[in-house]
């Protein structure tokens, strides 16, 4: 599959997010379990999780825990595999998301989600999503720390403004890798970020690509201009979408979720949809409702 760069690592350029095998509707395990292994046997090399994707209280890590297994019990190089987590957001049980930004919590969160994932150090630690009662370099200090002391190989950021993409980097000391952001056909207000990231050369990662978990499945019947495309190309609209995305910057790497092989085995196949200038720009001019 087509490589991209996430600071010092080479990783397929369509990534598998993990969300939809831990949270409300997930699927049984053995379902989960094959398909992270047919995104691995496609060569997808890059994994989003988080510690909070979980569904009830008492399973933090819930996800990461099932990515580890996954890779654990894959007949290939699990070596070559970044996976990507986060932490500062937390799920109390109750379906809400709630944010814990505090240095001292995310250092601890940082050390539990290694134990889960296993291995010597997280290979990309992402800052969950800003609080707004702690200060954002104080949350990315956090991220220093765990650097430094090598509990994390490379540090992101996730839910970023401009201004705190550039506060990040500054107080990472130019060593910010990754911006996750949501970014998908219906919503395209991270634009700018995006932009950035392709300025600063730092890896974006759009999340939700699809336009999230229950609107996925019928985004050719939102967005007319993708389902002539998809046409066009004799392929799924959700085909076009990521390669759209791929398209609007060589710093772009799409992370859509999957429960089902099927839907992973249809992602990956965007690294080798080429769209003309014209279809992209096409797709870039739709007018949303
Ligand atoms: N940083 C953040 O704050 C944040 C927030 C949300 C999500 N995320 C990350 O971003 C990842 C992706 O977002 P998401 O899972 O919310 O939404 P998404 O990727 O937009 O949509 C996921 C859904 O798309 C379906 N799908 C995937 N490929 C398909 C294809 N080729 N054709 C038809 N359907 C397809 C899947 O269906 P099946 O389930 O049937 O396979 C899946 O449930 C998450 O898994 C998570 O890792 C991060």
């Amino acid at each position: 599959m087509q490589q991209r760069t996430i600071g010092s690592r080479k990783v397929s350029a369509i990534g598998l997010g993990g969300m939809p095998m831990s949270i409300e509707g997930r699927p049984d395990e053995d379902r989960s379990i094959r398909t992270i292994h047919a995104a691995l046997d496609a060569g997808v090399t890059l994994i989003d999780t988080a510690d909070a994707y979980h569904r009830d209280a008492g399973e933090v890590g819930h996800n990461e825990s099932l990515i580890a297994k996954a890779l654990s019990s894959w007949s290939g190089s699990a070596a070559d595999v970044l996976v990507a987590t986060k932490g500062g957001h937390l799920r109390p049980g109750d379906g809400s998301w709630t944010q814990n930004g505090r240095p001292d919590h995310l250092k601890e969160a940082a050390k539990a989600s290694l134990q889960r994932l296993g291995g010597d150090a997280i290979g990309l630690y992402q800052f969950h999503r800003p609080d707004p009662d702690v200060p954002y370099a104080e949350s990315v200090g956090a991220l220093v720390e765990l650097l430094d002391e090598g509990v994390i190989e490379m540090a992101g950021i996730s839910n970023a403004d401009p201004a705190q993409i550039r506060e990040a980097q500054d107080v990472l000391g130019g060593r910010l890798v990754s911006v996750q952001n949501q970014f998908s056909p219906a919503f395209r207000s991270s634009r700018a970020e995006l932009d950035l990231c392709a300025e600063l050369g730092i890896a974006f990662l759009p999340w939700s690509p699809l336009g999230g978990i229950s609107r996925a499945g019928d985004l050719g019947s939102r967005h007319d201009a993708f389902a002539e495309v998809a046409k066009a190309h004799d392929v799924s609209p959700q085909r076009v979408a990521l390669a759209w995305e791929l398209a609007l910057a060589p710093t772009v790497v799409p992370i859509p979720g999957a429960s089902r092989p099927e839907s992973i085995e249809d992602s990956v196949q965007a690294a080798d949809l080429e769209l003309t200038a014209d279809e992209v720009e096409r797709l870039s001019a739709e007018t949303l409702d």
